[in-house]
């Protein structure tokens, strides 16, 4: 699948999974090695939260150094975020909920947003502003696999990318769903091994986590 086109449509991003590393970064210098070591171990999307400040100077330094990954920003809270981000030279953003404010900044922007949602009205609101690919979140606080099941009878055209609780326990189970296209997870990425510079262990990891199913 391609990977290096200037603008992937949510469902190109989502489909270029099964799993993708939700990161938090707190040195940039860990940056370019990160995603190395994940490029390695067969990611091909990541995701960069806007959670420390050193995300976004990650994304920037990723994306002009590896365009062979897409770079994601995650924790886009707000139109600012989504502005900072497309400059940095990410090729999508997510959000752990939906704002009105932020659908107005999406629409026409330069690249496209992944909102969240948790419940059936939210959905309904997204789907109103015309968005087909959606974050589930937090998943498994909100029901998880069985929630995803129940969403797909009235929103058989929605598909999601659920976060928030995914491990490599359950992360099969999700992928299985007809409505889920990828997950998101931290798992891949631990702290500890971040700060210790343990970039093989995490291409394990990857590696484990990308495997066919
Ligand atoms: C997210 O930001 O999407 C989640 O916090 C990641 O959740 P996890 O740490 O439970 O994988």
């Amino acid at each position: 699948m391609a990977t290096s086109r200037s603008k992937l449509s949510p469902l190109e991003i989502l489909h270029n999974g099964p799993v993708i590393p939700v990161i938090v970064l707190h040195d940039v210098d860990h940056a370019l090695p990160l995603a190395q070591a994940l490029l390695a171990g067969g990611i091909r999307v990541l995701e960069i939260t806007l959670r420390s400040e050193a995300g976004l100077e990650s994304i920037r330094r990723i994306s002009a150094e590896l365009p062979e990954l897409i770079v994601g920003a995650g924790t886009v809270l707000s139109p600012d975020d989504l502005r900072m981000t497309a400059q940095a030279g990410a090729k999508f953003a997510i959000s752990p909920g939906l704002t009105p404010s932020l659908f107005a900044a999406s629409h026409d922007g330069p690249i496209p947003l992944i909102p969240g949602v948790t419940t059936a009205s939210e959905l309904m609101l997204a789907m109103e502003r015309g968005f087909t690919e959606l974050k589930f979140f937090p998943a498994e606080a909100a029901g998880g696999v069985q929630t995803l099941k129940a969403m797909y009878g009235p929103f058989p055209r929605i598909t999601f990318c659920p976060t928030g609780g995914i491990s490599p326990k359950n992360y099969k189970e999700y992928l299985s769903l007809a409505n889920v296209a990828c997950v998101g997870g931290s798992w891949i990425v631990p702290p500890d091994l971040i700060v210790k510079g343990d970039w093989d262990k995490i291409t394990e990891l990857a590696a484990k986590a990308s495997a066919k199913l």
